[in-house]
C-alpha cells in the first residue's frame, strides 16, 4: 500500500546509520500481528545518528513512538508520526569489576540471543530470563522478569538518547528506579531512547530454583546437579508448554500485571476464595495472580470474534488471525471490568496500548 522506501546505496546507508520508510506497515513489527501503519518508520543502526535525526522537525516534535520487536504493545490505530526502532547490534566484554564482567550490548540485539550468548560464554545470572521475546533495548523499560529473577539485578548502566537534554546520557542502576514491571523509562515515557545496556555478570552465582515447577522440570530432565545452562533448558521447556508461541499465534505475553493489594484486602479475598494463590511481598503487601482472577471469572479460552483468551494461559490474549487491535482492547476491557466487579481488584494492562 504505497510504501515508499528511500533507496540509499549500502556504503552511504552505513555512513548515515539509519533507513527511512514512508507510510510503513507495522503488522510485521508487533507480535499481536495486528495491522497499523506509521507515517515514517526509521530504523537506526548507529546511536550517533540520533543527533542528526533529532534535528528534523518531524522527529524532534513528534508524535514519536519507539518500537523494539513490538512484543509488549497493542496497536489499535495508525501512528500519525514517526516510529523509531533501534536496530544496532553488538555485544562487547569491557573488563572486570569486583569479580563480575561488564558487558555492553547494543539495543537492537534480541534478548534471547543475548541470554544464549552469556550461557555460551560461561556467564550466569540471566538463565531464568531465557526465551523472553523482544530486544535488549526494551528490557529495562518494564524491567523484564521471570521465574523469580528481574533484569534490574544485572544492569550496571543504561545508555540512552535524552530528548530533553538532546544528547546521549548514561544512567546508573539506581537512577533507573526499577520496580516490578516498572522503571524510570516507563514513568517518564518517551523521554529516553535506549541505545545500549551495560550488564555486570558473574561467572558463578547461586541458582534460583524456587519458582513453581523449576525443580520438577529439572528432575524430569534427569538433572540432579543443575548449572545455568540446564536451568535455562528447564525454564525454556516450562515456558514453551505454558505460553502460546507468538510466531504461531499473535500475543504479547501476559496482558495484565499481577495486582498488588494490602494485607487486609488479601486476607478478605483469601477467606472468600481459599484456592486463590497469594504471594507476600517484603513490605507486607500481597501479590495476587491475575491469571487466577481471570480464569475464575470464566474467561479462559473464551473467543470473541477473532480475539480470544488463550486456553493455555488465562493471562494471555491472542489474535486468532485477522483481529484488529481494537477487538483485543475491547476484550481486555471486558475482562478488567468483570474482575473489578467480581473481586474488587483493579487489573492494569502490561503492554503499552497505542
Ligand atoms: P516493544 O514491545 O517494542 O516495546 C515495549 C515498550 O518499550 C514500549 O513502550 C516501547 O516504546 C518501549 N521501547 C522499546 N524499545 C525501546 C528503546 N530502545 N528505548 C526506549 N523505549 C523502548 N515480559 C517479561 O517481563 N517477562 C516475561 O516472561 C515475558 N514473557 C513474554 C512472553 C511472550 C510470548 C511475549 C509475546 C511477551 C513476553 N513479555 C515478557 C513481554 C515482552 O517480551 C517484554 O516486555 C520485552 O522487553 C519487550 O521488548 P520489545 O523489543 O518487543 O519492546
Ligand atoms: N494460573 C491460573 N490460570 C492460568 C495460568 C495460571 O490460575 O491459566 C495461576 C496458577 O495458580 C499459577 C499462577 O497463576 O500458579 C502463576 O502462573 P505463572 O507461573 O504462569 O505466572 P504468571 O503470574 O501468570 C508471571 C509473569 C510472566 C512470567 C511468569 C513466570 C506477570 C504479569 N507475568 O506470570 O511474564 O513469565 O510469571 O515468572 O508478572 C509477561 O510479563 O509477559 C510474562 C509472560
Amino acid at each position: 500500500m504505497n510504501e515508499k522506501r528511500y533507496h540509499v546505496d549500502a556504503a552511504i546507508a552505513e555512513g548515515v546509520g539509519y533507513t527511512i520508510v514512508e507510510n510503513a506497515s507495522l503488522e510485521g513489527r508487533n507480535t499481536f500481528r495486528v495491522p497499523a501503519r506509521a507515517n515514517l518508520l526509521i530504523d537506526v543502526r548507529r546511536p550517533q545518528a540520533l543527533g542528526e535525526l533529532f534535528d528534523y522537525p518531524m522527529v524532534k516534535n513528534g508524535p514519536l513512538l519507539v518500537l523494539g520487536e513490538g512484543s509488549n504493545v497493542l496497536l489499535t490505530r495508525d501512528w500519525p508520526g514517526v516510529v523509531l526502532s533501534m536496530v544496532a547490534l553488538g555485544i562487547k566484554e569491557c573488563g572486570e569489576e569486583d569479580g563480575r564482567t561488564r558487558i555492553r550490548v547494543e539495543a537492537g540485539e534480541k534478548w534471547n540471543d543475548f541470554v544464549h550468548w552469556t550461557l555460551a560464554h560461561d556467564y550466569s545470572g540471566l538463565e531464568n530470563l531465557v526465551l523472553i521475546p523482544g530486544t535488549v533495548g526494551a528490557a529495562p523499560i518494564q524491567n523484564i522478569g521471570a521465574y523469580g529473577v528481574e533484569v534490574a539485578g544485572f544492569i550496571a548502566e543504561v545508555e540512552a538518547w535524552d530528548r530533553h537534554a538532546r544528547q546521549l546520557v548514561r544512567l546508573g542502576n539506581a537512577q533507573c528506579r526499577f520496580g516490578y514491571r516498572n522503571s524510570l523509562f516507563k514513568r517518564d515515557r518517551d523521554r529516553y531512547i535506549v541505545t545500549a545496556v551495560d550488564f555486570l555478570l558473574p561467572r558463578q552465582r547461586e541458582l534460583h530454583l524456587d519458582y513453581a515447577g523449576v525443580r520438577e522440570e529439572l528432575r524430569d530432565l534427569g538433572i540432579d546437579k543443575p548449572n545455568a545452562r540446564s536451568v535455562a533448558e528447564a525454564i525454556a521447556r516450562l515456558r514453551t508448554r505454558k505460553l502460546p508461541n507468538p510466531s504461531l499465534v499473535g500475543n504479547a505475553g501476559s496482558f495484565f500485571q499481577n495486582p498488588v493489594v494490602d494485607a487486609q484486602r488479601a486476607q478478605f479475598l483469601h477467606d472468600q476464595h481459599p484456592a486463590m494463590p497469594t504471594w507476600k511481598l517484603p513490605d507486607s503487601s500481597v501479590k495476587l495472580s491475575a491469571a487466577w482472577l481471570i480464569e475464575a471469572s470464566g474467561f479462559k479460552g473464551l473467543r470473541r470474534g477473532l480475539a480470544a483468551v488463550s486456553d493455555q494461559h488465562a493471562l494471555v490474549l491472542v489474535n486468532l488471525g485477522g483481529a484488529r487491535g481494537n477487538e483485543i482492547r475491547e476484550l481486555a476491557e471486558d475482562i478488567r471490568q468483570t474482575v473489578l466487579d467480581r473481586f474488587g481488584v483493579q487489573l492494569e494492562a502490561e503492554p503499552r496500548i497505542i
